[in-house]
């Protein structure tokens, strides 16, 4: 069987988590590849919300098995705080939770790098989530990480100090403020390590191999979104990995042609946490309506998201990029009761109209070119299927359909797992 994708076309959160969850039942696998605790992916069913950053969004289903993949970066710490989260809600984790021994960890150090790296650059800050990201796949590509297979070593914590020390003379360099108390953080970290360890580690590029040779169905849990892709994002307010389809394939060892759907969710409007370029990004009552009513808060950091239109250009690009099959537009009830609608169709582009994403996306050379829609008055929250949604709501889903010359077979009207439609 083949591997599916699932991807945000955005700057993240565009509700992967949720429809992951959605989609948790029709596969046997669902895998990670990507990313580490800097995402914050939320599902809510039975009136509870569950925020997973680390953890495949499959978790809940009692017949999927949930997969770390190679491409992660895993910060003991916060597995741990995931793991103690679903044993409070009797997840049984340990018969379904895999983690690669490829994968990456994320020390307490890496954390520290991050902020005083952040710090060092003033203004000029990525606005990242602080969680180590940047600094672990800096070790992994430098050739010098550490990885959970690492941990079934003999001398794994003789390796970690040599690390942690070298790491600590890097934290002096940037010669920025970070307090810290390293034996602190430690003490954590080691009490954190022997949880870990109480899990299965596997060889995963070969157990995903055998599983598509024995017929299982696979779906690839992306994080963050393409726009924050570390070579095809909006370079350098992006994080350090790839987010793109490619991504799967280097973060689990699946080749190219094992690659099935792929999936591709966005919000009916945009969001954008972090700093970096936002051109369809709105200062005004529209995009603080949007914020309130969207209820844009970062479920990693808590930071306020910015908010601005559909940026079709944008995600045009994200589209082609990944070679998506099958779009899931999300969100959509947040956009009830404005008139009109903005779509981002163009952008004027140093005096020229253009209708792909430059190498600079900056204030200073680009406007964007709106096209306007009739807007929607319903309430989208109640609605179960396709038939009862409003003629103008699916006049902009086919809108966006043309334009994108892809389907979009979902569209999802609220947070809960049941606020969705299949069209
Ligand atoms: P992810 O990182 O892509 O998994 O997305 P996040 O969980 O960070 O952010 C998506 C937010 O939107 C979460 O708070 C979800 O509960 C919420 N959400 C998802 N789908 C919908 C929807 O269709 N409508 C509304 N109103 N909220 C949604
Ligand atoms: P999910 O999976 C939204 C953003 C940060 C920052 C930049 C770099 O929930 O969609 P990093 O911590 O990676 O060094 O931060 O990327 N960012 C996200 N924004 N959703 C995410 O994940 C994000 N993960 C990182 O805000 O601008
Ligand atoms: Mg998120």
């Amino acid at each position: 069987m083949a591997v599916d994708l699932l991807l945000g076309l955005q700057w993240g959160d565009e509700g992967k988590g949720k429809i992951v969850d959605v989609l948790t039942s029709k596969y046997d696998i669902i895998a990670r590849f990507q990313g580490g605790p800097n995402a914050g992916h939320t599902l809510e069913f039975d009136g509870q919300k569950h925020v997973l950053h680390t953890i495949p969004s499959g978790i809940f289903h009692d017949d999927s098995i949930n997969l770390v993949g190679n491409g992660v970066v895993i910060d003991p710490v916060i597995f741990k705080r995931e793991l103690d989260n679903l044993a409070k809600h009797n997840v049984d984790y340990k018969s379904k939770l895999l983690i690669s021994r490829k994968a990456h960890l994320i020390l307490p150090t890496h954390r520290l790098l991050d902020a005083a790296s952040e710090a060092s650059k003033g203004k000029a800050k990525i606005g990242s989530t602080l969680k180590g990201i940047g600094p672990t796949y800096m070790d992994k590509t430098g050739r010098n990480g550490l990885r959970v297979g690492d941990l079934e070593l003999e001398d794994w914590k003789e390796r970690y100090r040599t690390l942690a020390d070298k790491h600590e003379k890097m934290i002096a360099f940037y010669d920025v403020d970070v307090q810290y108390d390293l034996a602190e953080l430690e003490k954590e970290f080691w009490t954190a390590i022997e949880t870990l360890k109480e899990l299965t580690f596997i060889d995963s590029e070969e157990y995903l191999h055998q599983a598509m040779k024995n017929g299982k169905t696979i779906l690839a849990e992306g994080a963050q979104g393409s726009l924050l892709d570390i070579d095809f994002g909006t370079y350098p307010f992006v994080t350090s990995s790839n987010t793109t389809a490619a991504g799967a394939c280097t973060g689990l060892g699946v080749a190219p042609r094992n690659i099935g759907d792929a999936f591709g969710i966005f919000k009916a409007y945009t969001t954008r946490v972090g700093s970096g370029p936002f051109p369809t990004e709105l200062f005004d009552e529209v995009g603080e309506r949007m914020g309130k009513v969207g209820n844009e808060f970062g479920a990693t950091t808590g930071r306020k998201r910015r908010c601005g239109w559909l940026d079709l250009v944008a995600l045009k690009y994200a589209v082609q990029v990944n070679g998506i099959t099958q779009l899931i537009m999300m969100k959509g009830d947040v956009l009830s009761g404005f008139d009109t609608l903005k779509v981002c169709t163009a952008y004027k582009y140093k005096g020229d109209e253009i209708t792909h994403l430059p190498f600079n996306i900056e204030p200073e050379n680009l406007e964007p070119i709106y096209t306007e829609v009739k807007g929607w008055k319903e309430d989208l929250t109640k609605m179960k299927d396709a038939s009862s949604l409003p003629k103008e709501f699916n006049d902009y889903v086919d809108f966006l359909e043309k334009e994108l010359e892809t389907p979009i077979t979902i569209v999802s009207v609220g947070p809960d797992r049941k606020q969705t439609i299949t069209r």
